[in-house]
């Protein structure tokens, strides 16, 4: 099925400016970048972006990272886009993620991971909404 689905390129990655590399995994992978920018998100909106972390004991640390500095949002499109962007993305943390995945690649820490993807297509839908609502 063709899907959409978000990505985000966090601080710890777009501050290394990773974002032409992580670019391009995504379309060497099919997933085409339907839109695409480079913002810099309060506290309170990574707090709404992450509501669904909000009783977990590192809620507070990653709403204070997610806003520490700007992130790239995209829209990734492309067959099995949700379940792709993860595959590709690899495991939460780093040091668990398969080979030439992105956090293995980039990622320096559970936390500092470089990349968030949507994880449902009802979240993708919400998600896309919230940075791209016309
Ligand atoms: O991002 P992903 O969907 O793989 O993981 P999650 O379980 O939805 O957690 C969201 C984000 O919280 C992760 O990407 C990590 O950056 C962060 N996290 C953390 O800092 N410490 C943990 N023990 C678990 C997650
Ligand atoms: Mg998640």
């Amino acid at each position: 099925m063709i899907e959409k689905t978000l990505s985000i390129i966090k601080p710890d990655a777009v501050e290394r400016n990773l974002v032409d590399e992580i670019k391009k995994i995504f379309t060497e992978n099919n997933l085409n970048i339907k839109d695409s920018k480079k913002i810099h998100i309060s506290k309170e909106e990574a707090a709404e972006f992450y509501k669904v972390h909000q009783s977990k004991p590192f809620y507070d640390a990653l709403c204070s990272y997610l806003s520490s500095g700007p992130i790239f949002v995209m829209i990734l499109e492309g067959k099995n886009a949700i379940s792709e962007n993860r595959r590709i993305m690899g495991a939460t943390n780093p040091k668990d993620a398969d080979p030439n995945t992105i956090r293995k690649l980039y990622g320096i820490s559970i936390d500092k991971n470089s990349v968030h993807g949507s994880d449902s297509l009802d979240n993708a839908k919400k998600e896309i909404n919230f940075f791209f609502k016309n």
